[in-house]
């Protein structure tokens, strides 16, 4: 019998690093990196970041679909998605760490107003401002899932007040809880600090626009590092123009990378980081990845299954 075969598809991430973690533990799989397939009937596990549509069907023993990042909306984004095989994300503790290291910076960079003091350095201008409370600072998380929760963690140890917003009721420790459409509006009041670790699925698609602006408090500050399609950007840029939102930090947007010509590139009160809040790491990704395979390999469920019916 053919050694297993998992087919890589991503051109954002380094095949050789990946081929490298995944057959240090597993010598017998056959990696294999796309368009070079081989013979696809060998091909029980796919690895993939925004592959080719139509890509997975050519496969017809295959087995998991491995998402490259924590969000599946790419692979979601494939029409011709095959059904019945069980889709997994990555839950990769560096990627979580980096998401933690994202968020804290920003936080205290909004919070310290740190882009209002860098606009006062390049006018030579002395701005006094003096060092804000953290404790009266509250940051709320849209999203308590893997990243919101450790994020939460560790903002709470700095000292911030925090609220969380979920889907499903949640309990965390030292984060008031909110869920569900009906206690957004409770949620947002009161933050200072908005931090969006939302996935992209059809209920949070265009969540963030004009009618929800208008529920921030006068002067939050806003970071998206979930997906671009959570938020308007119209709605955004008239949110800052009109000073409900202060600043915004924006990781990941409707189109990416943004096009030279878009308004947020040159807007004062915008801060732009090319979708690089974080990443999968091989080294302490592959340890799940191998696991994964070989449960499906022995007729087992594997961990981190994405539901379909929710999206993420
Ligand atoms: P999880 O699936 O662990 O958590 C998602 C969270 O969002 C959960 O708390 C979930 O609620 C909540 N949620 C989902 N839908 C809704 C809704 N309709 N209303 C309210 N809450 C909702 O995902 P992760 O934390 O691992 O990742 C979150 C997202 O971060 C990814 O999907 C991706 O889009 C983004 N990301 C961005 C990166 C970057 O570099 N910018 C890197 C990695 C991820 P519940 O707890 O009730 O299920
Ligand atoms: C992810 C990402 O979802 O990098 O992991 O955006």
């Amino acid at each position: 019998m053919a050694a297993p075969a998992l087919i890589f598809a991503s051109n954002y991430d380094d095949p050789v690093a990946w081929g490298e973690a995944l057959t240090a533990l597993m010598p017998a799989l056959d990696f294999r990196v796309w368009p070079h397939a081989g013979r696809v009937e060998d091909v029980v596990a796919a690895l993939v970041w925004k592959h080719p549509d139509g890509a997975l069907r050519k496969f017809p023993n295959l087995k998991i679909v491995i998402n490259l990042g924590a969000g599946v909306d790419p692979i979601f984004a494939d029409p011709l998605l095959p059904e019945g095989v069980p889709i997994v994300r990555l839950v990769d503790p560096e990627l979580t760490r980096g998401m933690t290291e994202y968020v804290v910076l920003q936080v205290l960079a909004l919070h310290r107003r740190m882009p209002e003091l860098a606009e006062a350095q390049r006018a030579a201008r002395w701005h006094y401002i003096h060092p804000p409370d953290t404790r009266l600072t509250r940051v709320g998380l849209m999203g308590l899932g893997n990243l919101g929760s450790h994020a939460a963690e560790m903002l709470a140890r700095i000292g911030f007040q925090l609220s969380g917003w979920s889907r499903r009721q949640k309990a965390l420790p030292g984060v008031d809880c909110f869920h569900g459409t009906d206690q957004l509006p409770r949620f947002l009041a009161g933050c200072d600090i908005v931090v969006c670790l939302l996935p992209l699925t059809a209920e949070t698609e265009n969540l963030v626009d004009e009618k929800l602006l208008a529920q921030f408090q006068p002067g939050t500050a806003f970071v998206n590092a979930g997906r671009g399609k959570i938020v308007v950007e119209e709605a955004l840029l008239a949110a800052l123009e009109r000073g409900q939102l202060r600043h915004a930090v924006l990781d990941v947007f409707r189109t990416e990378p943004l096009p030279p010509d878009d308004p947020l590139w040159r807007h004062p009160r915008v801060t732009i980081t090319p979708h690089n809040a974080t990443a999968g790491h091989p080294r302490t990704a592959a340890p799940q990845i191998i696991d994964n395979i070989g449960r499906v390999l022995a007729g087992d469920a594997p961990f981190n299954v994405v539901d379909r019916a929710a999206g993420y």
